[in-house]
């Protein structure tokens, strides 16, 4: 079967926007797609590469960032707290598990949304739902609901402006391992968790200075001062992500050169439907997310048309059942993927199988329930001896107040009010993440 990066109009289309003004829409793709894209082919094979480690359990993937990013909350700060965040995860992944730790952000991207309702309902006034920043404003006004093409425009400059200085933060210093002491965020380093991972900065600091000894340029070494934090966010607006493919002049394939891996969301990965015939095509490491009702015929189905040719590190199956469905719909899936010998990396997903409400009219996640999850599944991959790849997570190098739970930072359900700041799902903040990163360190020791 044909693809080409237009293909996925011919497919049936869930999760879309209505544009009233076509006109413009036509204007705003054809105007996109003169422009530069945000990552090179080179990039995503590279990502591909070292997610085929991930896969075969010779290194670990974090993956992290907002639910959805905003145009309001765009600031320097923002985007340099979640990169210090992802450092500090990483020294305690790689430290305990003396595995790389593959960085992929949901971020420079991330602004498309998939919403349960077409529509929300207000004191009676009925709107279409907010879809993300990309498509319309989170304002409850009709004015603001109204999907507006002209975002995408401002989706891509944002994402270019936050990528410029990713990529300025992983190679012009701030991941340099003799700083290891300044990536603890403020809010953090009086807390026990801060002391925690400065106890693990002075030994890494040692080790530097060990290594120096020895006669080691350590100076010279950029896998010391350098680091790759990938990009990666939901193909959800197909639109935005056929004016951003394009084929590589190396080898002559098609990339979506918006990030550098794509995923489908649990809502839009049906097998005949539009998302998943784009994704199918281009060449980057894609992802798909699993929920608990997916069946095994149909995930073996999926894999066939997402990775015919079962290429190491090129599927994430991103598992997001929830931490009390995880033990029923998980180990048969695993199993039968295992029988037939398919090779994929496969995630956690806590986030997304444990939303919940409070009385109080809140939207959060309750700690606990997302470290079980992530437990189970590591203990389910344990006893299949199959491989445990990695976490995927949405979370916030900020001090906000929107998951419950934890040690580190005890938020009840009458404190999410604090800070609770989320454009759409609740993150977990940045001491919270924290505190994950050091228990799952423990069974990455143990693996
Ligand atoms: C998400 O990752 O933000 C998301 C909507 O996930 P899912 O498709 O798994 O519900
Ligand atoms: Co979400």
């Amino acid at each position: 079967m044909s693809w080409t990066p237009n293909s996925w109009r011919n497919f049936p289309i869930k999760q879309q926007p209505i544009y009233e003004d076509q006109e413009l829409l036509k204007k705003v793709e054809s105007e996109m797609a003169t422009y530069p894209p945000l990552i090179f082919a080179g990039e995503a094979r590279n990502l591909k590469d070292e997610l085929a480690k991930v896969s075969r359990g010779e290194a670990f993937l974090l993956q992290g960032g907002d639910c959805a990013e905003s145009f309001a909350n765009f600031k320097a700060s923002t985007i340099k707290n979640l990169f210090k965040l992802m450092l500090q995860m990483n020294m305690v992944l790689m430290y305990s598990s003396g595995k790389p730790v593959v960085k992929v952000g949901r971020v420079a991207g991330q602004f498309a949304k998939p919403r349960s309702s077409d529509f929300e309902e207000i004191d009676g006034v009925k709107l279409p739902s907010y879809r993300g920043d990309i498509i319309n404003d989170i304002d409850f006004t009709s004015e603001a609901r109204t999907p507006d093409p002209m975002r995408m425009l401002k989706a891509y400059n944002q994402s270019a402006a936050t990528m410029n200085l990713l990529r300025a933060f992983a190679r012009g210093g701030m991941a340099d391992l003799e700083k290891v002491h300044q990536w603890n965020l403020d809010f953090i380093q009086d807390h026990a968790l801060g002391k925690k991972y400065d106890e693990l900065s002075t030994k890494i600091d040692d080790a530097m200075r060990f290594m120096s000894a020895c006669g080691l340029e350590v100076k010279s070494l950029p896998q010391l001062h350098q680091t790759v934090l990938y990009t990666s966010h939901e193909a959800l607006l197909l639109n935005y992500e056929e004016a951003l493919t394009k084929v590589d002049s190396i080898t002559g394939e098609w990339y979506d050169c918006s990030a550098h891996m794509l995923w489908i969301g649990d809502r839009t990965r049906e097998l005949d439907e539009a998302h998943v015939e784009f994704l199918r095509g281009i060449h980057n490491p894609i992802g798909c997310k699993v929920g608990p009702s997916m069946k095994e015929d149909e995930l073996i189905k999926l894999i066939d048309v997402l990775n015919p040719n079962n290429e190491e590190g090129r599927l994430n199956l991103i598992v997001r059942m929830g931490a009390s469905k995880i033990s029923d719909h998980f180990p048969k899936l695993l199993q039968r993927v295992k029988k037939e010998g398919r090779s994929i990396v496969w995630s956690c997903d806590p986030m997304h199988g444990n939303v919940e409400k409070t009385n109080n009219g809140f939207k959060t996640r309750d700690f606990d329930n997302i470290l079980s999850e992530v437990k189970q599944f590591f203990t389910i991959h344990e006893n299949e001896g199959t491989v445990a790849g990695g976490i995927h997570l949405e979370m916030t190098g900020e001090d906000v107040t929107e998951c419950t739970g934890s040690q580190s930072s005890p938020i009840t359900a009458e404190g999410l009010s604090n800070r609770y700041h989320t454009q759409c799902d609740p993150r977990l903040n940045a001491n919270q993440a924290l505190e994950l990163a050091f228990t799952i360190s423990d069974s990455l020791r143990r693996g």
